[in-house]
């Protein structure tokens, strides 16, 4: 069932289990680097499928999709008319007319995610070798040192087997339920059932505290609104949470005190729609068990309630929005590694995010791209495989954990519960009476946030790993 049979004897055997945006960029990878590594896809899907309609890539993440040579094709599919980057704009929007924070230089680029799932697959020499509707339960590893294969159990009752697991299976990946319940098994066979279960608790996410109404609207269904024109640009709209105000019509204890806390929409498919995405916050239930299906529809009149007094051309937004889904927000907790054994977590399985940083399938992808500049080294071996994951474990953990809790904060800020801003409350905020010079605060917390994104290149991390694996 090896979906690559390389041309020259194969070192080992991946398996990826998973095969979203991280899943696939990974064996994009392994594709690019690799003659001698044996790749295996299993997906739990019938077939490809990204959940959610818009995606946005910042130019450091850019750089490894253009090495891969995307570029032409990522061109034909960019959200804007043209398909070129696009200028950020933020702004303060929990008024009736939107104020100006701050205006990033063109840098996002937003697709579809179909579209964009569609370029990875046509790369992709062995899609049609994925293997779909295999759910993985759990896998099992043969004792410490022992060099013989992993077994992965599906759901239809069958295996597989593999030397090296790679978990791209999202937020509510199998692989780290298996990983963190083996860690937890061998932390109570030490004696120390304090850790057993704090590792037991890494395995379920926990929810942030925020639920996201994510919806299209068609360009057409805009031609009467004033705000036609501005609201194709790239927009980040920010407000502050109305704690102090009645609660709005609520039903339940989670819906009891829910504030408006930010809103991202941005064109995609060349500009023919608009993808919108309007957070709402739940005060002091950040961390808490979301108790309702995470994924529901709901009216664009619910999303039209929660956003009611902000900007008059949000309002015309949402009016076009003709339903949309809500999210609960959920997150990975911090883990305390990666990879055990010779199984290794990559994207939302190790380090799902809040949206805010627009940044948790770059991470995604920037784990596919250190990985595959590991396992593709010609020191890296079956029998130190081992060593070689502590090398990406140690590059990548600390620093997709940094942008884990980067966006965090930035959810904080977009929120307005930072940098003064906390001692605002939502009445003075929606009047307009608040000194104007702390809206330039929030820019410029906006663009060291958001520097290493837009500025910093992942090739130095590539250079450490092929410095470590020197050594290996
Ligand atoms: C509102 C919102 C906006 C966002 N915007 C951005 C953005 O602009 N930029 C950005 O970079 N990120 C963004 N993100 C984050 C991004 O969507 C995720 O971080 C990214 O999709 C994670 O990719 P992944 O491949 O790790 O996981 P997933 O995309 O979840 O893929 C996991 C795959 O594994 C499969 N699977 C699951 N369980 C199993 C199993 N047991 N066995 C086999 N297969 C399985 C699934 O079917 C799926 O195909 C956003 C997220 C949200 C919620
Ligand atoms: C990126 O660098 C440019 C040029 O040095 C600078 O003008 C810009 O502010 C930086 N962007 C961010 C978001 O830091
Ligand atoms: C590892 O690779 C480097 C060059 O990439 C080489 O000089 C070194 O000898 C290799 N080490 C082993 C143990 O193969």
């Amino acid at each position: 069932m090896s979906s690559t049979t390389p041309a020259t004897p194969s070192k080992f055997r991946v398996a990826i289990v998973g095969a979203g945006l991280g899943g696939l960029l990974l064996a994009l990878f392994l594709q690019k680097y690799s003659t001698d590594i044996d790749v295996d896809i299993y997906e739990s899907a019938a077939k490809l499928t990204e959940l959610g309609a818009g995606i946005g890539v910042w130019p450091r993440v850019m750089e490894v999709l253009k090495f891969l040579g995307l570029e032409d094709d990522l061109k034909e599919i960019g959200g804007a008319h043209d398909s070129t980057a696009q200028s950020v704009h933020y702004r303060k929007a929990d008024e009736p007319k939107a104020v100006d924070i701050r205006v990033f230089a063109p840098a996002l680029l937003t697709f579809s995610r179909s579209d964009l799932q569609a370029v990875l697959a046509k790369h992709l020499h062995t899609a049609d070798k994925i293997v779909y509707s295999k759910r993985l339960l759990a896998y099992v590893e043969p004792e410490a040192g022992q060099l013989d294969p992993i077994v992965l159990q599906f759901k239809d009752g069958t295996t597989a087997t593999c030397d090296l697991l790679v978990g791209s299976d999202g937020i509510r990946s199998a692989a780290r339920r298996t990983m963190f319940n083996n860690l937890a098994d061998a932390a109570e066979i030490r004696g120390d059932k304090e850790q057993a279960a704090k590792l037991r608790t890494m395995i379920e996410p926990v929810w942030s505290g925020q639920v996201v109404y994510r919806g299209l609207v068609p360009v057409d269904k805009l031609a009467d609104s004033a705000h036609s024109k501005d609201l194709q640009k790239t927009l980040i709209l920010l407000g502050k949470d109305r704690a102090s105000l009645p609660s709005l019509s609520a039903t339940n204890v989670h819906e009891a005190n829910i504030d408006p806390q930010d809103i991202v929409s941005y064109p995609i498919t060349r500009g023919k729609t608009i993808n919108v995405a309007a957070f709402v916050n739940t005060p002091g239930a950040e961390g808490t068990t979301y108790t309702k299906a995470w994924v529901t529809e709901s009216t664009s009149a619910e999303v039209l309630e929660k956003f009611s007094g902000w900007d008059a051309g949000v309002q015309d937004l949402f009016k076009a929005m003709d339903k949309s889904l809500s999210w609960a927000v959920h997150t990975v907790r911090g883990l305390p590694t990666y990879v055990s054994g010779r199984a290794v977590l990559i994207g939302d399985a190790a380090h799902a995010m809040t949206p805010h940083q627009g940044s948790g399938a770059g991470q995604a992808i920037e784990d596919g791209f250190i990985l595959a500049t590991i396992l593709s080294h010609p020191n890296v071996t079956l029998s130190n495989l081992f060593e070689a994951l502590k090398i990406h474990d140690g590059l990548r953990r600390p620093f997709s954990q940094g942008i884990q809790r980067r966006s965090q904060m930035t959810g904080y800020l977009y929120h307005l519960h930072r940098l003064g801003w906390e001692h605002i409350t939502g009445e003075q905020s929606a009047a307009g009476d608040y000194p104007r010079e702390m809206l330039g605060k929030i820019g410029d917390e906006l663009e060291s946030a958001m520097g290493w994104a837009i500025n910093e290149s992942i090739m130095d991390d590539r250079e450490k790993a092929l410095k470590l694996l020197e050594k290996l």
